[in-house]
């Protein structure tokens, strides 16, 4: 693990979860807990069912079920990782990341701050240009552009977008002013050198701004666009240490969540393609920065989803776009599916000019794009041998970048199917130098592994009802959990991971028993499903009143109990199978059952 625990519980404790959520909905106070409409966008409500403890840093959501701590939380309202999810609330709190041995290199720790300042100062830039953009009068020809545009003033918001002055000193006066280095400006291509070699201007005048941020909320670039038909149309931040268009997503910060939950993204060209579908509620999507997809973006997606929708231009340059884009995603073991919008149209034109039904059934008409660019190439086919082997040599690259068994297979019979040939025949024609058939034999698992190395976490989906309950209850309140670690009872836990949480949640709770709340958060990042623990958040254990929780927890000490007695009883009979000392083993079955007169 990158951060060791004791790092993960400052960053637990330096946020509080009631602030984080508040971000994604309104929460209010209710009793002990506070309540409001569930965040998660797959679970469209209208009566509030969300409800976190402030207490016990927990969250619970009585309609959709999803359960967890804050790192839970910011994990798939962000989809980040779990280590992301720490580095994440660490920036939250201003709480330092510890580095790593390779990171105490100082070329390296040099590096890590000068991207942090960069950060930071994209950051500042793009509110810069965000305030300016909203105190402008209507009448300003920005805001009429996005008027015309049909940018609201709440998209406006979310996706912080800005306006560049028509000045050439505006934002270097901006940061002057906060005593931002120059330097840095220049180098993340803000500020540009004078011909005459004396000082600086803003490189971006008169442009409406659109802020580029990462999925994990940190600024790394600009796209800038003219309020008319002059050129360039876009300046887009250049190269930098942050600002690599290779691997950037456009819009990934907002939408990330949505692809998740709707399990497909839509990939667009442009930004204004991607505001438009947005704006129209279409919100799983993502934008490239004019440029085709990259190996680099692929594996980005493929961290939300596998289903990938192309809709790029119908021109020419946007058709090549989306075949250039095939190899790559198939070598991701993405599903690509693309639809060319009718008359040359781009996503933006289209929803604006016939509606969002009429484009979401255009989304739904997709069709895999390797039977896309296989159709175009059929377009000329009369059947001829060098007709199949031009064929061939189009597809072979694609045939090689297949990593998906079965879309292999169901496309190898298509092929073989259509061009009238055998496999052994297309096999040959797939260039051996391309490796495909091996990398086809290997295990599925052999993709290069996840660079985050993350703690394996623990199932309770074989541990037994009643010793979920008995944790359940534990975790309720302290007298419940006092009484149950002091009883004996621990030791006759059958589940060995519940066992083995019994014994940490016992540790943490003997370290600190002021910071008993905070168990159940603590613990919940052990396991891998955090509902295992929250039991206690729901009815019926929520409602319970003091005699009946007695009740049960002495109910299931005795299931524990008679479950322990049998399973040990069982285990000594089939020694004595096997030819163990009999007078031992039946004096231990003996005792062994004793233990059940005392139930
Ligand atoms: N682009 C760019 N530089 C340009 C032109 C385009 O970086 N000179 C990138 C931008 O990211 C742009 C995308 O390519 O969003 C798609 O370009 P295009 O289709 O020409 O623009 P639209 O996104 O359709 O923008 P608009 O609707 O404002 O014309
Ligand atoms: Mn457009």
């Amino acid at each position: 693990m990158r951060f060791d625990p004791s790092f993960i519980d400052k960053v637990r404790d330096a946020n509080n979860i009631v602030d984080i959520i508040s971000k994604y909905t309104q929460l209010k106070p209710a009793g002990s807990r506070h309540t409001g409409l569930c965040p998660f966008p797959d679970h469209n409500e209208k009566t509030p069912s969300f409800s976190v403890t402030e207490d016990k840093q927990l969250y619970y959501c009585f309609g959709c079920k999803k359960s967890g701590n804050i790192f839970h939380f910011v994990q798939a309202l962000q989809g980040l990782s779990f280590v992301e999810s720490i580095e994440f609330l660490a920036n939250k709190a201003g709480i330092p990341i510890p580095k790593s041995e390779q990171e105490r290199n100082p070329a390296l720790q040099r590096m890590n701050d000068e991207k942090k300042s960069a950060y930071q100062l994209l950051q500042s830039a793009a509110q810069f240009y965000h305030n300016n953009l909203l105190k402008l009068p209507e009448t300003h020809p920005a805001k009429q552009y996005c008027k015309k545009r049909n940018i609201t003033p709440e998209m406006v918001k979310e996706f912080q977008l800005g306006f560049a002055p028509d000045s050439w000193d505006s934002l270097k006066s901006f940061l002057a002013s906060r005593k931002i280095s120059e330097k840095l400006g220049k180098m993340l291509g803000l500020l540009k050198l004078k011909r005459s070699g004396d000082g600086l201007y803003d490189q971006y005048r008169n442009r409406l701004m659109f802020p580029i941020v990462t999925q994990a909320e940190k600024h790394v670039g600009f796209g800038g666009r003219v309020l008319d038909d002059s050129l360039p149309k876009y300046i887009n931040s250049s190269e930098s240490i942050v600002f690599h268009k290779s691997k950037i997503l456009y819009g990934l910060d907002q939408t990330s969540k949505y692809i998740r939950t709707k399990d497909y993204v839509i990939v667009v060209e442009g930004y204004m393609d991607l505001l438009a579908l947005y704006s129209h509620g279409v919100q799983n999507v993502v934008a490239t920065l004019g440029t085709a997809l990259t190996p680099q973006h692929a594996k980005l997606i493929s961290r939300y989803t596998s289903k990938v929708v192309l809709l790029f231009d119908g021109d020419k340059a946007g058709q090549a776009a989306a075949k250039k884009s095939l190899a790559i995603l198939l070598e991701e073991k993405l599903l690509p599916r693309s639809v060319v919008l009718p008359d040359n149209m781009d996503p933006d034109d289209y929803i604006n000019k016939n509606g969002v039904d009429s484009f979401k059934e255009q989304v739904a008409a997709s069709e895999d794009l390797f039977f896309i660019v296989m159709n175009d190439l059929f377009k000329n086919y009369k059947g001829a041998a060098t007709d199949k082997v031009y064929i061939m040599e189009e597809l072979a690259p694609i045939m090689s970048s297949v990593k998906h068994k079965g879309l292999y297979e169901l496309y190898m019979r298509e092929l073989c199917d259509r061009l009238n040939v055998t496999e052994k025949w297309v096999l040959s024609m797939v260039s051996p130098s391309k490796k495909s058939n091996d990398s086809l034999s290997e295990p599925v698992q052999q993709q290069a592994p996840e660079p985050v190395v993350e703690e394996s976490l623990m199932s309770l989906a074989k541990a037994p009802r009643h010793e979920l309950y008995l944790i359940n209850m534990a975790l309720k309140n302290k007298d419940h959990f006092v009484e149950i670690i002091e009883s004996d009872i621990l030791k006759q836990i059958s589940d060995q991971n519940l066992s083995k949480l019994f014994t940490t949640a016992e540790q943490l709770y003997r370290q600190r028993p002021e910071d008993f709340d905070k168990l159940t958060s603590l613990l919940v990042n052990k396991i891998d499903q955090p509902a295992y623990l929250t039991g206690h958040m729901r009815e019926p254990l929520s409602i319970m009143d003091d005699s009946a929780s007695k009740k049960l927890i002495e109910d299931c000490k005795i299931k524990v109990k008679k479950s322990y007695i049998k399973a040990q009883t069982q285990q000594r009979l089939s020694q004595l199978k096997q030819g163990s000392d009999m007078k031992e083993k039946l004096e231990q079955i003996m005792n062994i059952q004793k233990g059940k007169l005392d139930l």
